[in-house]
């Protein structure tokens, strides 16, 4: 008689903002999986995130790094995985602007050791099996004032985080166009909410006003960008791996786009409302500093195809979301101290200083 086994699924990057959220959501909707984290431990990634699921029996973390080929493709041999969620990358424009190689040796070696290591287990069995990137809509380039992304914009990315993006779905279709390998691509917006690392736009400005610091707006904050919930985005990911076609392309968005300026200022009046401040204390720590090299002008997708073939759409309103967001920073403030300390005030000096 054949003995079933669970399912295994490797989620990479699991112990970053997106990929915790995503872990938590499969290990306890999914007790027939056994999801197994692979993550470096950059100074993106955190297992404090995961510290409510870390002793589940179907959870298991692996410390190890995307680009190191050798020891991904011995562990794709000794694991045998059914399904790749991938998402690990160096994922913050400024950083790849300041040092664009690990940008090009996490997002797109790495990428491609995951895929020979996937191609190289299945041989050609493909049955059963699925290979997921995650991505994003930076690749798309920047829109005007009007007009939405959608999967058959052309790519037209703008800094080497998104070059580096756009290279890695560039691969990973080839992996199936070239080998038939299985494989599924979302790529989604700004996402925001509990865990992000405070390098990027809404945890840092919440950071700073807490602690009385200058807001650092770049340009004259005319920049657009739509939001989404992390968790309707790993909610996203959960149907498009389990009902997505293969070889297919989803986008994913929040139908929600601010201007930062505006966003900024909504962001001031949760967190003085929360902290007891009179209202307009924190706009007055709004400070216009030097525009981001390369800086796109407005981000906006259109998600109706998947809204259309999965019936997947944003299940929070964004003011529901940002007061959420706030509270949760403003709760968590040995989280905020611990990734705040060390390499994060060089790193702060460098980015912000004068
Ligand atoms: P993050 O920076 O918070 O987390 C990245 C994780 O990857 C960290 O845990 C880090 O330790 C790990 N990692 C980095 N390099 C690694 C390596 N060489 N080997 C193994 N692990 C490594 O990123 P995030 O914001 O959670 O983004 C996750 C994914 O989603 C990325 O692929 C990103 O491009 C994509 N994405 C992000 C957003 C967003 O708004 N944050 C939007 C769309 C798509
Ligand atoms: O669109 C999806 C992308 O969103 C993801 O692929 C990236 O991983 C993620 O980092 C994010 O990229 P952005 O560059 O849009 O996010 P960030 O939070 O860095 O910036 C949001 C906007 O705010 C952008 O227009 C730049 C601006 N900004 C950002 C920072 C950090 C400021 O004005 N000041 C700042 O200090």
């Amino acid at each position: 008689m054949k003995i079933s086994r669970k399912s295994k699924i490797l989620v990479t990057g699991g112990a970053g903002f997106i990929g915790s959220h995503l872990v938590r959501l499969f290990v306890n909707k999914y007790p027939e999986y056994k999801i197994y984290n692979l993550d470096k431990l950059t100074y993106a990634g955190n297992l404090e995130n995961l510290k409510d699921i870390e002793d589940k029996p179907n959870y298991e973390f692996v410390r190890g790094d995307i680009v190191d080929g050798d020891f991904i493709l011995r562990l794709f041999q000794k694991e045998q995985f059914d399904g790749v969620i991938h998402l690990a990358a160096e994922s913050h424009v400024d950083s790849s602007i300041t040092n664009p190689m690990e940008f090009i040796m996490t997002n797109i070696v790495g990428t491609v050791n995951l895929l020979n290591a996937a191609k190289y287990i299945w041989q050609d069995n493909y049955q059963g099996k699925k290979f997921y990137h995650v991505s994003t809509d930076e690749v798309y380039g920047s829109l005007g004032d009007t007009g939405l992304f959608t999967e058959k914009t052309a790519y037209d990315p703008h800094s080497p985080y998104s070059a580096s993006k756009a290279s890695s779905d560039h691969l990973v279709r080839a992996y199936h166009d070239t080998f038939g390998l299985p494989i599924i691509i979302s790529n989604c917006s700004n996402n925001y909410g509990p865990n992000q690392f405070p390098e990027k736009l809404i945890p840092l400005f919440i950071n700073n006003i807490q602690n009385n610091k200058p807001l650092p707006v770049y340009g004259k904050g005319e920049n657009v960008r739509d939001w989404l919930y992390v968790i309707d985005h790993a909610k996203a990911i959960d149907l498009i791996y389990h009902k997505g076609t293969i070889g297919e392309i989803f986008n994913i968005g929040g139908n929600n786009e601010w201007k930062n300026i505006d966003l900024i200022k909504v962001l001031c009046k949760v967190t003085d409302k929360m902290l007891g401040r009179d209202l307009g204390t924190s706009e007055k720590l709004i400070t216009y500093v030097k525009d981001r090299a390369g800086h796109d002008l407005r981000y906006a997708i259109d998600s109706s195809k998947l809204q259309n073939e999965l019936g997947w759409e944003p299940s929070l309103q964004f003011e529901e979301g940002i007061e959420k967001t706030v509270k949760w920073y403003l709760d968590n403030q040995e989280w905020l101290e611990n990734v705040t300390s060390g390499d994060y005030q060089a790193y702060y000096e460098k980015q912000y200083g004068n």
